[in-house]
């Protein structure tokens, strides 16, 4: 279950100010760590493994047998490739204003369910994880874990929330042996070059703050 982050850059003074990866991938400088799956950290790593066992071995699989195929077969590919780069052709991250921060842009139209990518990121202890965090998902059946990508993830990161009749993307929690994944296809209609990329947070998310209608949201 425990997979390292990918740094392409052995400058320690460059990579404390912005991630190397993030700028030549999608141009902007920001201090999150690019990571292409999750990371486990030592501490919780018998911890989680215990717990994902039992887990896994008590729980029927969910979704259709041939929508879990499918997933299989992208994590298949990607921890053979070892990075997600063939996943971040089709977006670009892009400032979207001071309210909402960056937001995911498509660069070119997206077929509808295509696989875009999934949610990379530590995965931790709840316990663990602060409530100011605006950049977790929870895990709806490994309850009391989630993927907290604050300070360490990938594009899926920055995708931003629309109420869920509004939105262009699906996510989908995928179980496997090796642990739990959020993975994240393109909505019915596929997504249009220049929409920007759009999925439901929940609810519960919105409890104390409103939400902002981004659909036509593009750029400050
Ligand atoms: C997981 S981050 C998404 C990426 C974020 N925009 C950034 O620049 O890091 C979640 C945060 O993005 C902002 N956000 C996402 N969707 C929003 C929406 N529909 N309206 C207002 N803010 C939103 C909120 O600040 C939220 O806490």
């Amino acid at each position: 279950m425990e997979k390292t982050q990918s740094m392409e850059c052995n400058d320690q003074e460059t990579a404390k100010r912005y991630d190397p990866t993030f700028k030549k991938r999608f141009g902007i400088r920001t201090p999150i760590l690019y990571a292409w799956d999750l990371v486990v950290e030592p501490k919780n790593k018998v911890r989680i493994q215990r717990a994902w066992r039992r887990f896994y071995k008590s729980t029927e699989p969910t979704g259709s047998k041939r929508r879990r195929a499918r997933f299989e077969a992208f994590f298949n590919r990607l921890h053979s490739a070892g990075d997600d780069l063939a996943w971040c052709q089709k977006v670009t991250i892009s400032y979207l204003g001071r309210k909402v921060g960056y937001g995911v842009i498509a660069t070119e139209d997206i077929p509808p369910n295509e696989i875009l990518n999934h949610y990379a990121g530590y995965l931790r202890p709840d316990a663990d994880i602060s409530a100011e965090n605006d950049s977790t998902f929870a895990l709806d059946d490994f309850k009391n874990y989630s993927i907290d990508a604050m300070h360490q993830g990938n594009w899926a990161r920055f995708m931003n929330h629309a109420p869920e009749e509004e939105t262009n993307v699906t996510a989908w929690e995928h179980y496997a042996e090796f642990g739990p994944r959020i993975i994240f296809t393109a909505g019915k209609k596929g997504v249009k070059k220049g929409e920007q990329l759009l999925y439901s947070y929940g609810e519960d998310y919105w409890e104390a703050r409103k939400p902002l209608n981004l659909l036509k949201a593009l750029r400050k």
